[in-house]
């Protein structure tokens, strides 16, 4: 099972941000997951939510900012005095300065046109579309991905359940296809709706399975990496490492 810091090790520093992504190396992490943006003007930046407000002091939507406006927001202040001064990182800079180090997993946000191609345009001109995994919950865009850079890993946030408040459970049958849909190599669940008959599933139809969200327990990663899930996306990086020695990682590297 490979150990994904989600967003960096936001249980460290404030997520998607380089503070974040430098904590999650130090703690040994096989990959790095963070979250794609368009600025106004065009340029992509990492941030998880549209909205500025929870992890900045701006106000509005990314997309209507350019990345002069977004680089002077503080986002680190709302986690702690000590991130004072921290900033979106652009995505440029995360390749420039993370990608080299670790694989990444990118996951498309947003609404907005064009924002797959010029993730996969800066990814390949950073020499990383072969270590990369491209993700979204935007199912629809996957293909475009497949398309565009037939050779990338792709992993389909399918979820296994609904997202809105009820919480619908998805059968193992419905992943499935959904994920075969998006062109998908690897079907990424929440990691509540991994079980063993969703792991039997998944292999009759050769389809890796990872854990997707972040706040698995300790207790919860021991029972994914029993199950045989390949990745787990996690906000403890430190715990989920102790939990997964890196030989166990290794095992789980050509399967992603
Ligand atoms: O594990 C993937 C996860 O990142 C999806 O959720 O909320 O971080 O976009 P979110
Ligand atoms: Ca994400």
């Amino acid at each position: 099972m490979l150990v994904v810091g989600h967003r960096g090790a936001p249980s460290r520093a404030p997520e998607n941000t380089l503070a974040s992504f430098e904590a999650a190396l130090a703690m040994g992490v096989d990959a790095i997951e963070l979250d794609v943006h368009l600025s106004r003007d065009g340029h992509l930046v990492v941030i998880h939510d549209q909205n500025l407000a929870r992890t900045t002091n701006g106000r509005g939507l990314v997309h209507e900012h350019s990345l002069a406006e977004l680089k002077a927001l503080d986002a680190g202040s709302w986690y702690g005095p000590q991130f004072a001064g921290e900033r979106i990182p652009s995505f440029e800079e995360v390749l420039v300065r993370i990608g080299p180090r670790v694989p990444l997993q990118v996951e498309i946000k947003g609404a907005t046109e064009g924002v797959t191609e010029a993730t996969l345009a800066a990814l390949r001109a950073h020499g990383l579309l072969d270590s990369v995994m491209m993700t979204s919950f935007h199912l629809d865009r996957l293909p475009l991905v497949r398309s565009l850079a037939p050779a990338v890993c792709i992993g389909a946030l399918v979820w296994g359940r609904s997202r809105t408040p009820e919480k619908r459970p998805m059968s193992a049958q419905a992943c499935i296809t959904a994920t075969q849909a998006a062109c998908a190599d690897v079907m990424l669940l929440w990691h509540e709706c991994i079980d063993a008959s969703m792991i039997e599933a998944a292999q009759a139809a050769k389809l890796p399975v990872g854990a997707a969200g972040g706040t698995a327990t300790e207790a919860d990663m021991r029972r994914l990496l029993a199950l045989d899930v390949v990745r787990m996306t996690t906000n403890f990086p430190d715990v989920c490492r102790a939990v997964v020695p890196a030989a166990r990682s290794e095992a789980s590297q050509e399967r992603r």
